[in-house]
């Protein structure tokens, strides 16, 4: 866990996020506070709950951004499901529940990755050596007399150097691969992390069992196996899990997007497909505190921290039902973003659209270089569309990027180094015929 101070986090989210101070504090405070709760003693430490936040604010003002940096920065498991997927046809009340397992899986392959680095080494050298036992089997059933043993020894460190320097690459041999019923699964279908095909994915690996295979391969293609299996033999599995699960408990992120979706204007009539506030039904006892059944076993759910995030134009936080307020104490207004948010916003974060398009073009030998009032004047642009059409916040800075640059990036490929100047008048005669025709600016910006 990231024992970053309050401070620290925000200048460390200050680095990709411009304005938006209130949500950074009040996230910063959340993450600080489960550190905080690690070092409590005794029966308070469960009784410390966690400050779940709702961030409300139009689209594209950082949202999203800001709960995916901060789950970077916690170095912690971290989900982003969509609330209004819960509303959807064929939705079964209970699947609210896959949020956490989803959370589980996230974990064990994160604890899984560091495990895996640890041992990396030493699953190198092992695999190493079954190579060499393979390229060179001792096959004498007879015991071997010294001088025999010192041969075989010298021929084998021989090898060992040629296999170093590359020389068996191509070489077959053979070894047993362990196909689980994972890698059949790669066989049977494309899976995405949708909860109908995780259960699915679930239930077929508890009727598959793995099953060894004898398998032909060159030396370049074994040795990843090889090494897989390794460090597989070197990793305690319930070690594992006991790691990923306390993870999940103690520093698990939920990000529920679209929260307000979930959520009637006052008393006007029911939701489309299945009533909303029976998803917020089915989600209360998950924010509140519940145990919830995975793969890996049963996970507390009373300390994960959840943000929620949602535009609220028609409905408020105050039409959730009473409880699920209760479990979402803290409310932060996103800020609206200002022609000066933009310009910065187009500059500053760690990959700026602009730092973006330089990088892209650079891969063409092609320097890109921005005048300072040709980056306001496509910031005023953004924000005068915005104001026009619909408000999609920054996002509109990607469509007047992607319009503005349109010709380069489909013209420009790498040739003899040359510099493209992006200057006020250039953004201009681009982009001002465009915004100035309603229709127009409604299919391309
Ligand atoms: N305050 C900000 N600072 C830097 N970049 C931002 C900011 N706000 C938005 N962006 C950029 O705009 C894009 C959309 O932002 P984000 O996904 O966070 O929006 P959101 O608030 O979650 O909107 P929605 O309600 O539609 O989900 C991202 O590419 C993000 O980098
Ligand atoms: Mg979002």
């Amino acid at each position: 866990m990231s024992d970053l101070t309050p401070k620290e986090i925000v200048s460390e989210l200050d680095r990709y996020i411009v304005a938006q101070d209130s949500a950074k504090r009040a996230v910063a405070i959340a993450l600080r506070n489960r550190w905080r709760r690690q070092k409590v003693q005794g029966e308070m430490k469960n009784e410390i709950v966690p400050n779940n936040i709702i961030l409300i604010g139009p689209t594209g003002v950082g949202k999203t951004e800001i709960s995916r940096r901060l789950a970077k920065l916690a170095k912690a498991p971290f989900v982003k499901v969509e609330a209004s997927k819960f509303t959807e046809v064929g939705y079964v009340g209970r699947d609210v529940e896959s949020i956490i397992r989803d959370l589980t899986d996230i974990s064990m392959s994160i604890v899984k990755k560091e495990k895996q680095l640890e041992v990396k080494e030493l699953a190198e050298s092992l695999s190493e050596e079954k190579i060499l036992d393979s390229l060179f089997p001792n096959n004498s059933n007879h015991k071997l007399s010294e001088a025999e043993e010192l041969r075989h020894k010298k021929t084998r460190e021989r090898l060992r150097k040629k296999l170093q320097n590359g020389d068996f690459e191509d070489r077959e041999i053979e070894i047993d691969v362990i196909e689980d019923s994972n890698s059949m699964m790669q066989v049977v279908g494309p899976f995405g992390a949708d909860d109908i095909s995780m259960n699915i994915k679930e239930m077929i690996s508890n009727v598959m069992p793995s099953q060894k295979k004898r398998r032909k391969l060159s030396i370049s293609e074994a040795r990843g196996i090889l090494i897989d299996i390794e460090a597989e033999n070197l990793m305690d599995q319930d070690e594992l899990i006991r790691i990923a699960k306390y993870r999940v408990e103690n520093n698990g992120i939920v990000f529920l997007d679209e929260i307000d979706k979930i959520v009637d204007q006052g008393n006007a009539g029911s939701g489309p497909d299945v009533s909303r506030e029976g998803v917020q039904r089915d989600l209360l006892p998950i924010v509140e505190g519940s145990r919830i059944a995975t793969k890996y076993g049963t996970i507390k759910t009373d300390h994960i921290l959840f943000i929620s995030a949602g535009a609220f134009h028609v409905s408020s936080p105050s039409d959730m039902i009473p409880e699920l307020q209760g479990r979402f104490p803290i409310r932060v207004e996103m800020d609206k973003l200002n022609v000066n948010d933009f310009i910065k916003i187009l500059k500053h974060p760690e990959s700026s659209l602009i730092k973006q398009y330089k990088a892209l073009l650079g891969a063409e030998n092609v320097k890109l270089k921005f005048d300072a009032n040709a980056i306001r004047s496509i910031a005023k642009i953004a924000a005068e569309v915005n104001t026009k059409m619909e408000n999609i916040g920054a996002r509109r800075l990607h469509t007047v990027m992607t319009t503005l640059l349109d010709d380069y990036m489909f013209e420009e490929s790498s040739g003899r180094k040359k510099m493209i100047t992006i200057t006020k008048k250039l953004v201009e005669n681009k982009l001002n015929n465009i915004v100035s025709d309603q229709d127009l600016s409604k299919y391309i910006l």
